[in-house]
């Protein structure tokens, strides 16, 4: 019989734009696509601070499941992530205690930089390894608006489906495109109504900052200032983009809707470091999401930022044949979702 190999889960990503699903399998050494599917939904569903039309992104993600290709979606167990502006992450350092007595001392410590209470929140932590000063340990804390967690159940327990793990965006896009990178990078997840910026350190997230601006706003800036209609203006943008090809006056609108994500790269880049690792080198800039498909838009930010700035892969764990599924360029705004579904394959 026509085996499907080794998948337990899919992948669940919940954006602004869409509701994305991922399913890959693992026969050998290989992985492939089993499924994917993206289903749009209504700008308002989703707000910043929680699900708002919980029933909208249901049957968004239903249809996802059914209707993915080159096959549905085979497994109920899900793996999802949570948008990182929503989620307190601190890599925090304590003395070496005994990992039981860490139980007692994280909720301590955490409550200290946390902006609510620790009562409203699920927390969950990491010990991080290769600390140089051996008398200390790194932990990494996450924790996450009860809110917001019990929203995620709640919703893929009402599309029959089960919530297996839950993390944060930028993890699942480090696992996607950054795992193996020794250096310091910056991962830029440009999405429809937001961009997502991650400082990873040797494959550890330091920092993660948000903007909301994302790739939809090239699209409104070219209607407003060009005055095209939507269809015209999305064709400009993934057409030409940035590219030569495009002429200098459509260059600049897309360039200033921009802008904004520019600037707070930059910013992030110099906070982390000034505040977190000195002189910490960034060797490179990632991109992924939707708005990392814009034509030319490595080159821009490479030269704004003075960092080589390259377009993630997020085939890159895959087999070679799954780009007859999905092109790399078409991976882009999959890289959360396959990052997620290759979270239980090792
Ligand atoms: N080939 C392409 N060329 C140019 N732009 C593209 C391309 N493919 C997708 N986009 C743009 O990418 C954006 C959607 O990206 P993505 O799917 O990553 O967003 P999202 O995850 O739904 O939203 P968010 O991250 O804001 O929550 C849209 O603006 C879309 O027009
Ligand atoms: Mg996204």
């Amino acid at each position: 019989m026509f085996q499907l190999g080794k998948s337990t889960v899919f992948g669940l990503d919940i954006g602004f734009g869409s509701v994305k699903v991922v399913q890959l399998k693992k026969s050998g050494k290989d992985i492939s696509i089993v499924g994917f599917a993206r289903e749009p939904i209504a700008e308002k569903s989703l707000q910043k601070t929680k699900i708002l039309e919980k029933n909208k992104i249901q049957e968004a993600l239903k249809k996802a499941v059914k209707s993915a290709k080159p096959h549905a979606i085979t497994t109920k167990a899900v793996c999802a992530a949570l948008p990182e502006h929503l989620v307190f992450t601190k890599v925090i350092e304590l003395p070496k205690i005994k990992e039981n007595a860490l139980a007692k001392t994280i909720p301590y410590e955490a409550g200290e930089f946390m902006p609510i209470s620790l009562e409203e929140t699920y927390l969950d932590w990491q010990i991080l390894g290769d600390n140089p000063d051996k008398s200390k340990i790194e932990v990494l804390v996450v924790a996450a608006p009860k809110t917001l967690v019990d929203d995620y159940i709640d919703l893929v327990k009402q599309a029959d489906l089960q919530l297996f793990a839950l993390e944060t965006k930028p993890i699942s896009a480090v696992r996607a495109i950054a795992k193996n990178e020794k250096e310091g990078l910056a991962i830029l997840d440009i999405g429809a109504e937001a961009s997502g910026i991650a400082i990873v350190d040797q494959g550890i997230i330091r920092l993660t900052g948000t903007v909301t601006v994302g790739a939809n706003m090239v699209d409104k800036a070219l209607q407003t200032n060009l005055n095209l209609k939507p269809e015209d203006a999305s064709k400009i943008k993934y057409e030409s983009g940035l590219s030569f090809k495009t002429e200098t006056k459509t260059k600049e609108i897309i360039q200033q809707a921009l802008a904004p994500i520019t600037d707070e790269l930059a910013h992030t880049i110099k906070y982390y470091q000034s505040r977190i690792k000195a002189e910490g080198k960034i060797a490179k800039i990632k991109l992924c999401g939707g708005g990392a498909a814009i034509q030319g838009i490595a080159d821009y930010f490479s030269r704004q930022t003075g960092i080589h700035t390259e377009i993630g892969n997020p085939l890159v764990h895959l087999s070679k044949s799954s780009e007859k599924i999905l092109s790399k360029t078409d991976a882009l705004p999959y890289t959360t979702a396959i990052g997620l579904a290759l979270r239980e394959l090792g």
